[in-house]
């Protein structure tokens, strides 16, 4: 479905990023890998290139105008052009989870603003490369905290509401530029090392096991069961593809039942 587009992937060491950066150049994406250590995104890309995809790494951090542009012009010289931008940035937690709102440093609480800045400027500055294609596809993952209260994560949840908002605001500006802006909102995927570690500091107060909390969450989907990684991803490559020609502007809800619409 991704034949001949060039893909450009935030955090792409990570859980999703990773996956998706995969499952892009399995459907024919050429896919450049960006993160801010080096080494971990070299891997995921000689990964790919490995099962014959078309993969580049490079050390970029997202939270960096500077760096996202340079990169951006860096490929646009290498292929011409860029299609889809996919930001998967995942921001250490440790110090936010398990602290109630009304202790969480002020400080602390503004930390997880950095998906926000994160995805602003790395949607941004691929649009200003997609206008001039008339066409290209933003997206972003975010999470269900976005649209459902859920304790001791501090401003984790209002940061996921305001990256769902700017999808919203960038599809408006430039939909009729023919770019498309969607998002991902997955729950937990417990394959993933963010979700273990998110447990981790819940465990302390509900006195469940790592087992038994996942089958707690998969309880609250209709099929009983969490999402895969491979399963989102698919998701991802439909909604980069032109075959979702027809959506934007949206966060499309992948949690399976767990939250209505
Ligand atoms: N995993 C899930 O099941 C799930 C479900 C719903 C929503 N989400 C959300 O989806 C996002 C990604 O999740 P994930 O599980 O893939 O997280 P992850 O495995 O922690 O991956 C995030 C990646 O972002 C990188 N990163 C952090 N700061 C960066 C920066 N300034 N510049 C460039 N790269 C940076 C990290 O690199 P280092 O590790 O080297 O710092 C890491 O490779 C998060 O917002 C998460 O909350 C996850």
């Amino acid at each position: 479905m991704l034949n001949g587009k060039v893909a450009v992937i935030y955090g792409a060491a990570g859980g999703i990023g990773s996956a998706v950066a995969r499952a892009f150049a399995d459907d024919g994406a050429r896919v450049f890998l960006t993160g801010h250590h080096g080494a971990a995104v070299e891997a995921a890309a000689k990964d790919i290139v490995a099962s014959g995809g078309f993969a580049k790494a490079a050390e970029v951090d997202a939270l960096n105008e500077q760096a996202i542009d340079e990169h951006l012009r860096s490929v646009i010289d290498q292929v011409g052009r860029v299609d889809i931008s996919f930001n998967a940035l995942g921001l250490p937690d440790a110090k936010i989870l398990g602290v109630p709102l009304v202790e969480v440093d002020a400080e602390l609480f503004a930390v997880p603003w950095g998906y926000v800045k994160s995805y602003f400027l790395t949607a941004r500055l691929a649009a200003r490369r997609m206008v001039a294609n008339k066409s290209g596809v933003i997206m972003t993952v975010t999470a269900l905290h976005s649209r459902m209260g859920l304790p001791m994560v501090g401003g984790y949840g209002p940061a996921q509401a305001a990256k769902e908002a700017l999808t919203r605001s960038f599809s408006a500006e430039l939909a009729p530029h023919g770019i498309r802006v969607v998002g991902l909102r997955p729950q937990a995927m417990p394959e993933t090392a963010t979700i273990k570690r998110a447990y981790e500091p819940r465990a302390k107060t509900s006195g469940m096991t790592w087992e038994q909390w996942q089958a707690m969450l998969a309880s609250r989907t209709h099929p009983r069961r969490l999402m895969t990684l491979a399963e989102m991803a698919n998701v991802a490559v439909f909604m980069a593809s032109d075959k979702a020609s027809g959506m934007t502007g949206t966060t499309v809800n992948l949690t399976m039942g767990a939250l209505d619409d």
